[in-house]
């Protein structure tokens, strides 16, 4: 039985090993004084090409922005609601008929957290957090979707003891007798193990043990790199480290085919002065390099080629999170979805490929009077000497012939002219700047990479989505996170076979 079953998960690799990729998502926090509304979170997000995404609770207004956007959606049960929702599979099925079911599959639900590092910040919710997790997926399984949606508990990595060397790590034993049902639901449920990396604390409280450059993903002299003496695997970084730690610390309680998958992860660009590795190169560094190590399928020492998918912490810079000054940036973009920095993924074809990162368009604002708006296009056209010629008859930024779109034109012109200043978006009030490339047909605007600013060709089949009119795509790495999951599964499974 046992033989037939492995036979049968070894058979599934080869069907649907050879076109699953690793993906890059993104947190999306919302402590921010001014939230940006769901419809300019999701430009954001086109722009960027992020196609994958988890929030923190299942706001109906983000959920419904989503709809039919090709992101996949992986949603939470905030730590709040964890005792009604553990203590009452009737709550559990509202939630998910609320949450879920009245909006898939419009909004590409691939997941549920069921809280969030519950574990570590509220022990005493942890007793009905198994329950919680059953129920959901019992809901789930009685809507006919426990197979598209998946459900698991983010977890810091912090309940991992003795994280180095990897081979000797284990979880914390006192919460044994939360995390065994816990690892027997994901794993019966092919689901996978949510941990959230943060290479950043690990170098911080090292008090020096952990080399920057070694949390930072950079190259290290061999004789620096770390080396696990019960397997002689070389570690060149801090995560990959802490994943290994993870299968490692999963294999002692005899569970070796839960595949991980990082909820979390990220640096700060900015901190307090006790906080100095907080600076916009290290956190550039530290996302720039993870992304191109997540998709360069190197895989971990313990799994190579077995990519870790993984969110990076997160969109937006939260500037109403309490605590010191790092935690108020982690973000890849401000509230206006202007970039911190730019990535460094020349080549790697990656979402947020640095060359359009940064771009940035001035255009009308909504709603604004339409005469100060036509004052304002005299105005840029005249002493703001735009070229305006691509406006006249005839020109590819003609069509369409209105106020604003003609605008939109000469005031991008001014701002991309002024080097991309602020101040240079203004037109006494009437302008704003964006992310969305207004680029149509043939009138490029000033700023745009035009289609060539999506990604690299990185993959191979066409996205072919009614939403997108990109030229190039990479729908290979938005497969559905349970596809990914059982395939890593089933290679683990493989290599432990083997
Ligand atoms: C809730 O639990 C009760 C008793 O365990 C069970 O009879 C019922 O079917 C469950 N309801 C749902 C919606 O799962
Ligand atoms: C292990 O978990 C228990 C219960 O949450 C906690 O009190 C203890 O501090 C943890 N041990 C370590 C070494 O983190
Ligand atoms: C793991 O499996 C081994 C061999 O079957 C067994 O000896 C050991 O007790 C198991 N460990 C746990 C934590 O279940
Ligand atoms: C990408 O992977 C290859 C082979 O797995 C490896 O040799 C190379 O160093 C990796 N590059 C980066 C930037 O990680
Ligand atoms: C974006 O590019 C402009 C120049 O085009 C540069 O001045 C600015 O610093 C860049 N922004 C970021 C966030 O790197
Ligand atoms: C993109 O990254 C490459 C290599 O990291 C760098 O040479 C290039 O200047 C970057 N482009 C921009 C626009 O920052
Ligand atoms: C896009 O790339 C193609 C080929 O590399 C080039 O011919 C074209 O001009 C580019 N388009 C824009 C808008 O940069
Ligand atoms: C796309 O990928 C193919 C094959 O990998 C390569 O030959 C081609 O130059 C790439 N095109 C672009 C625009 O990156
Ligand atoms: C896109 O999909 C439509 C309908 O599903 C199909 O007719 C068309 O050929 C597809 N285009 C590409 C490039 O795959
Ligand atoms: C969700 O996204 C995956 C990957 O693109 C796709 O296979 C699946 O069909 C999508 N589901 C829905 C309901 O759109």
């Amino acid at each position: 039985m046992a033989l037939m079953h492995f036979l049968l998960l070894l058979f599934a690799v080869s069907i649907v090993s050879a076109d699953e990729e690793p993906f890059i998502g993104v947190n999306i926090g919302t402590e921010l004084s001014d939230m940006p509304h769901p419809t300019q979170v999701v430009a954001l997000l086109k722009a960027q090409q992020i196609r994958h995404v988890r929030l923190y609770d299942a706001d109906q207004a983000m959920l419904i922005a989503l709809a039919k956007s090709g992101i996949q959606v992986v949603i939470t049960v905030p730590n709040e609601e964890l005792l009604a929702i553990g203590q009452s599979n009737a709550s559990a099925a509202n939630w998910v008929s609320r949450n879920v079911v009245a909006h898939y599959p419009a909004t590409n639900i691939t997941a549920i957290c069921v809280g969030s590092e519950v574990l570590t910040t509220l022990p005493n919710v942890a007793k009905v957090l198994v329950n919680a997790i059953k129920y959901i997926h019992s809901a789930l399984v009685a809507s006919n979707l426990d197979r598209q949606v998946k459900v698991s508990t983010p977890l810091s990595s912090s309940i991992i003891l003795d994280s180095f060397p990897p081979s000797q790590a284990f979880f914390n034993r006192s919460l044994n007798s939360v995390l065994v049902p816990i690892l027997d639901f994901l794993q019966s449920t092919d689901s996978y193990l949510m941990l959230n990396i943060y290479p950043y604390y690990d170098y911080m409280q090292s008090n020096g043990v952990i080399p920057l450059d070694y949390a930072l993903f950079k190259p290290l002299p061999p004789n620096k790199e770390a080396v696990d003496s019960n397997t002689l695997l070389h570690y060149s970084n801090v995560f990959d480290a802490m994943v290994d730690a993870a299968y490692f610390a999963m294999a002692f309680l005899n569970y070796t085919n839960i595949p991980v998958v990082v909820t979390e992860s990220g640096w700060p660009s900015k901190g307090g002065s006790n906080e100095p590795d907080a600076t916009i190169d290290n956190a550039n560094n530290y996302n720039s390099n993870l992304i191109k190590h997540v998709f360069n399928k190197t895989g971990t020492p313990k799994h190579p080629g077995t990519a870790v998918s993984t969110y990076i912490y997160e969109l937006y810079n939260e500037d109403t999170k309490p605590g010191v000054l790092s935690e108020k940036n982690w973000g890849l973009f401000d509230a206006n979805g202007v970039p911190i920095y730019i990535l460094h993924l020349t080549g790697s074809g990656a979402v947020l490929a640095n060359d359009t990162s940064n771009q940035t368009f001035c255009v009308a604002k909504d709603g604004a009077d339409p005469k100060m708006i036509q004052a304002a296009l005299d105005w840029a056209c005249g002493p703001g000497k735009v070229e305006c010629d691509l406006l006249l008859q005839g020109q590819p930024c003609y069509e369409p012939d209105n106020v604003i779109a003609h605008a939109n034109y000469a005031f991008d012109s001014y701002y991309h002219k002024m080097g991309n200043t602020p101040d240079s978006c203004d037109f006494k009030g009437v302008a704003t700047i964006t992310t969305s490339d207004p680029s149509h047909g043939s009138c490029i605007f000033p700023g745009s990479l035009g289609k060539n600013s999506t990604f690299g060709n990185f993959t191979a089949p066409s996205m072919n989505s009614s939403s997108d009119s990109s030229a190039y795509s990479i729908h290979s790495i938005e497969m559905r996170i349970c596809s990914l999951v059982m395939v890593t599964g089933f290679l683990i499974l493989g290599v432990v076979l083997i």
